[in-house]
């Protein structure tokens, strides 16, 4: 088990940001669905890593999509957890069964990972609060659609971390507030895979940014402005549609003086 703490500050990410813009410029991204939830495998000159497994039961979707972009599960070398939400980490064993790599989570919650704990998170909006109370008799009725295999993490984080020796230009950041060990895959071009920390489901530009759920809204809010600050530029939820980072500032702004709504 390898251990990051403590992790990069701010500063040392913006002048990592600003040392590997430009000079690798091979990155794509891969969205895969795997449930309610979507993955995304980032691809640098053949080396890959993995951010979420999505849903339960999602393995074979998962190898079949990566074969159709002519990817090798051998190229992933590594898994990032944005947070440990069932819908997250459900197919994550079996993933790493075949891949073998190493996966990293967030230290608030690699006990979580590694007891298969299923958490659900509260509403903090209207739809956020009738969906989870819906959740929580579903999860009475079919815990096996939550459930989880536990899995030994094999990187704790505390902060951040480069991803260069895995090949990525960008780095891991902590970016709490949907759970308190939510973290942020975010590249030097300024693509941010946020996990939960913004959601994108509705058409025609509707939104909302905002999540339906959260642990702490004001250190959700705080982690957008951090994102900005380090530079993000386009944000890639794990529910829904990519939309440009700056709008998390101004939905930020309308949540403040009206926390109510989707
Ligand atoms: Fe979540």
């Amino acid at each position: 088990m390898i251990r990051f703490s403590p992790g990069l500050g701010n500063a040392a990410l913006g002048r990592n940001r600003l040392f590997l813009r430009g000079i690798l410029r091979m990155t794509r991204y891969v969205k895969i669905g795997l449930g309610t939830s979507a993955a995304y495998c980032i691809e640098n000159d053949g080396r890959c890593i993995l951010v979420d497994a999505g849903n339960c039961h999602k393995e074979k979707r998962f190898f079949t999509a990566l074969k159709k972009k002519g990817i090798d599960p051998g190229q992933i070398e590594l898994i990032v957890i944005t947070h440990v939400h069932y819908d997250h980490v459900g197919s994550l064993q079996a993933i790493q069964n075949i891949c073998r790599c190493p996966v990293a989570v967030h230290k608030r919650e690699a006990h979580l990972l590694q007891e298969g704990t299923v958490v659900l998170p509260p509403g903090i909006t209207f739809l956020g609060r009738v969906v989870m109370a819906l959740g929580k008799r579903a999860l009475r009725r079919f815990p096996s659609f939550f459930s989880f295999q536990p899995v030994d993490p094999d990187i704790i984080l505390s902060d951040g971390m480069t991803l260069e020796e895995f090949g990525i230009p960008g780095s891991i950041v902590h970016t709490p507030g949907h759970t308190e060990g939510s973290v942020t895959v975010i590249l030097s071009s300024g693509e941010a895979f946020v996990g939960d920390l913004a959601i994108n489901y509705l058409p025609f530009g509707l939104g909302p940014y905002f999540p339906p759920f959260a642990e702490d809204v004001n250190v959700l809010l705080k982690s957008w402005a951090d994102l900005l600050d380090m530079g993000a530029k386009r944000i890639f939820p794990a529910h829904g549609e990519s939309f440009p980072a700056e709008k998390l500032r101004s939905r930020g702004c309308r949540f403040k003086s009206r926390p109510i709504g989707f």
